[in-house]
């Protein structure tokens, strides 16, 4: 039997909008993670261990939206000019995209020293939602300069509908209520400092909410348009889940990654904390 991990160990979910351009087809903003993978490095050297979990952003989104691989398998379903040919196809491709994606995370943390191993959710798990089957025995070590990898992806679902997106929301929110000594998960998000008040671009710095619970309102931008998981909402709601399992959770500006490094440290750092 494997020991159990005795140390300090966290989750952090690289959203797709803070890691890519979302909406340019497949294009990854390296230096931001550049700047996350390096801040990675500095939490490990606390002697925290860290579980990446990254979205897909534009590697993602925009092919699964246009061949409506949320619904899953559409019998009738054509799409002419496009470079995938049929919804088995366009499964593979964004399966591939999400894979390119994933290595140059890898490399990052690789770049920095750190020894990445990367669990691609289309080879362990399937169906999808919360209750998403997958061992996640596979992301439990304890050597510290081992950081696991996974992401939202296109998985096998076991019925009529074949296949579906598991986001990397829900696999976060396992990860952190079932494998041993997680203190906290935090969601490291792109353009903004956390929940807000007002929509994100009339935001001021009064109107972040420091600390969520489920009386407060709040305001989150869920691009319909161009996502296929759940947005702001989702996050939430996962992370309201997490929180009342015991595990500390909170949102904050991926793009300013020294904000996680102040958590983690017990110094002052800015963003929302989700209340149980
Ligand atoms: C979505 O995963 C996966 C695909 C669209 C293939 P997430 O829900 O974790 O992605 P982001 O963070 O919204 O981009």
């Amino acid at each position: 039997m494997p020991a159990i991990f005795m140390g300090r160990r966290i989750v952090v979910k690289f959203g797709g909008a803070l890691i890519t351009k979302k909406d340019e087809q497949s294009v990854a903003h390296l230096q931001v993670i550049r700047n996350l993978c390096s801040v990675i490095k500095a939490i490990t050297e606390e002697g925290i261990q860290v579980i990446i979990v990254h979205g897909a952003g534009s590697f993602g989104h925009l092919k699964a939206k246009r061949w409506r691989l949320n619904e899953g398998y559409l019998p009738d379903f054509v799409l002419l000019d496009d470079d995938s040919s049929s919804q088995q196809e366009a499964v593979d491709d964004v399966r591939n995209d999400m894979l390119t994606l994933n290595a140059i995370v890898l490399s990052e943390l690789k770049h920095v020293g750190l020894n990445a191993l990367s669990h691609p959710p289309h080879e362990w798990a399937s169906n999808l939602g919360p209750q998403f089957l997958g061992d996640l025995a596979r992301f439990n070590s304890d050597d510290i300069d081992t950081i696991h990898v996974t992401f939202g992806d296109v998985v096998n679902v076991d019925d009529e509908t074949q296949f579906g997106i598991l986001s990397g929301d829900d696999i976060v929110a396992r990860l952190s209520m079932e494998l041993p000594n997680i203190e906290s998960l935090v969601f490291a998000m792109g353009g903004v400092d956390g929940l807000l008040k007002v929509p994100p671009h009339l935001a001021t710095d009064e109107d972040l909410i420091e600390m969520w619970s489920p009386e407060v309102s709040y305001e989150g931008l869920h691009q319909t348009d161009i996502d296929v998981t759940g947005g702001i909402g989702l996050k939430i709601q996962r992370g309201h889940l997490v929180a009342k399992s015991g595990v500390s959770v909170h949102l904050i500006n991926g793009e300013y990654p020294e904000r996680i490094l102040n958590l983690v440290r017990n110094q002052p750092w800015k963003g929302t904390t989700i209340l149980s």
